[in-house]
């Protein structure tokens, strides 16, 4: 026994922790509540997985995962390719080509480190990452704040700093209801709560095990987070071209660093930097539009337009000519997929 052991549960964690026992979501990389913590690769898989990503979007690609590499040693010896085929439509690349990263650094040195500092050296594991990991896998007090909890905690606290600079005092107050036990729990009701109840709109106080505790409830719950002021996403105009040849089509590796880096991908006019795409085609010749797609991006929107080739033939640069009939094995991240799928409709 440890002095923590014997230290008051805050309230808040009192109640929480009750709600939780019959109210835990089951997700495939979780332990159920109260009992013994889960596999530390499922947690980091999944942690990493889950960053700007639902629920929902990412539960098939952890089964995926674990099938094909049960194991960090698994993952960490398998061929990038194939690990960014298998991320394809995930979205935020830099994740897996991260991922791969830590996995060859835990594999060469014993496994996964078990504190947050430790964590947070990993490629591609920030601070509220490395703080989840700690709690849930390895039982720490560690104070955990994704955006579920941020909302939950300026209500239950009506914080009406707006963000980024409630940011302090959300992590504040969260500290100061964390239990010294159970903080994996801990940290996962408050996701929960914030998914099921606590949620941006429509919450539902009269569900909510907190609500005794909540000051947001009576000043208006939805009203905190006090968000800024914003700014309109810049949108870009650009295009893609679709080189069509004998059942197949002309795809490029696009470059390590950067947007969708590493992705297969339809050659294209720079739609990635800023400024305006240099609208050169890769090859002479004509070109007949083949319709648009639009994508949204964290910092910009984009109307990609599909120009095919009237007269196809190998571009200048690297490529390969991949078969129509198994495009969907090529790995094309949803951006290209998408503009594929509307090459091939017309
Ligand atoms: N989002 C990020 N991490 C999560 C977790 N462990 N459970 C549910 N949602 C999450």
């Amino acid at each position: 026994m440890t002095a923590s052991d014997n230290a008051p549960v805050p309230p808040v964690a009192k109640e929480l922790l009750g709600w939780y026992a019959s109210h835990a979501r089951d997700l495939p990389w979780r332990a159920k509540p109260g009992r013994a913590a889960p596999d530390p690769y499922h947690v980091w898989l999944s942690e990493i997985m889950l960053q700007q990503t639902t629920v929902a979007a990412v539960k098939p690609y952890f089964a995926k995962f674990i099938q094909a590499w049960p194991t960090v040693e698994a993952l960490a010896s398998a061929a990038e390719d194939d690990i960014m085929a298998a991320w394809a439509g995930l979205g935020y690349y830099s994740r897996a080509r991260n991922l791969v990263k830590a996995a060859k650094a835990m594999a060469g040195h014993g496994g996964f480190p078990d504190s947050e500092t430790a964590l947070r050296k990993l490629p591609g594991v920030g601070d509220y990452t490395a703080a989840a990991i700690a709690a849930i896998a390895f039982n720490q007090r560690t104070v955990v704040v994704d955006a579920n909890i941020e909302r939950v905690v300026a209500r239950l606290f009506a914080i009406d700093t707006p963000l980024p600079a409630a940011r302090k005092a959300i992590r504040e107050r969260m500290d100061a209801i964390t239990p010294d036990q159970r903080a994996g729990d801990f940290a996962q009701a408050m996701m929960d709560l914030g998914s099921r109840i606590c949620t941006a709109r429509n919450p539902q106080c009269l569900l909510c095990p907190l609500s005794s505790h909540c000051a947001g409830q009576l000043a208006g719950p939805e009203r905190f987070p006090v968000k800024p002021a914003r700014k309109a996403k810049p949108q870009r105009k650009r295009t893609a071209w679709w080189i069509e040849r004998d059942g197949a089509v002309w795809l490029v590796r696009r470059p390590g660093l950067g947007m969708l880096g590493g992705m297969r991908a339809l050659p294209d006019d720079g739609w990635s930097a800023r400024g305006d795409g240099t609208g050169a085609p890769p090859l002479a010749g004509r070109w007949e539009q083949r319709g648009a797609v639009t994508h949204v991006f964290t910092h910009f929107a984009l109307d990609l337009t599909v120009q095919a080739s009237l007269n196809p033939a190998i571009p200048d640069g690297e490529g390969e000519w991949w078969s129509l009939d198994k495009i969907d094995a090529a790995g094309l991240p949803t951006l290209f997929a998408k503009a594929a799928r509307r090459a091939m409709s017309d």
